[in-house]
């Protein structure tokens, strides 16, 4: 779910009555010790205000989403460049395929992580600016965008 800043996070949080909360704002999470994650929406609201704090304002809004486990290490990155997806290994998840058709834009990111049910999640989009290669060798990286620009 997504949250206006500075609307009434607290109700709009306890509405969602989840047992556990990630909280970012729509470029990143919170990186201090206390995390991303909250077990309560009061723990979730205190996230909120340490991203303000830190960062000095809220970008673009509040994402809230329901904390599931993750398979450890499963996180891939994927690109999109120019409407074509392209992989770090050979494979397109089916799920990348879906948001390439969906989403209309010359260059970003597809994070994809795999549930311990073992379905594929989204994890998060990025517009290219703050995305770095991850596991991406550079001259893979370099082709991709030599091919597809
Ligand atoms: N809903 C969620 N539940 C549990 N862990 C999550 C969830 N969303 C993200 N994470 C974990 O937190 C990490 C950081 O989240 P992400 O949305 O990628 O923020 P950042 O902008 O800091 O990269 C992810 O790589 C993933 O391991
Ligand atoms: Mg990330």
């Amino acid at each position: 779910m997504f949250l206006e800043t500075d609307s009434n996070y607290l109700q709009q949080i306890s509405n969602l009555n989840w047992n556990a909360y990630f909280i970012k704002d729509f470029v990143k999470s919170n990186t201090d010790a206390q995390g991303s994650i909250a077990n309560t929406p009061e723990q979730a609201v205190k996230i909120i205000e340490l991203i303000e704090q830190y960062r000095g304002e809220l970008e673009g809004g509040v994402a809230v989403r329901k904390v599931e486990h993750f398979q450890p290490q499963s996180e891939l990155r994927y690109f999109v460049m120019n409407g074509t997806a392209c992989s770090p290994t050979s494979e397109v998840p089916a799920i990348v395929e879906t948001v390439t058709q969906r989403i209309d834009t010359p260059f970003y990111s597809v994070d994809i992580a795999q549930t311990l049910e073992g379905k594929d999640r989204i994890v998060e989009l990025g517009d290219g600016q703050v995305s770095e290669r991850k596991a991406w060798p550079l001259d893979r990286f370099a082709k991709m965008l030599a091919q597809m620009g």
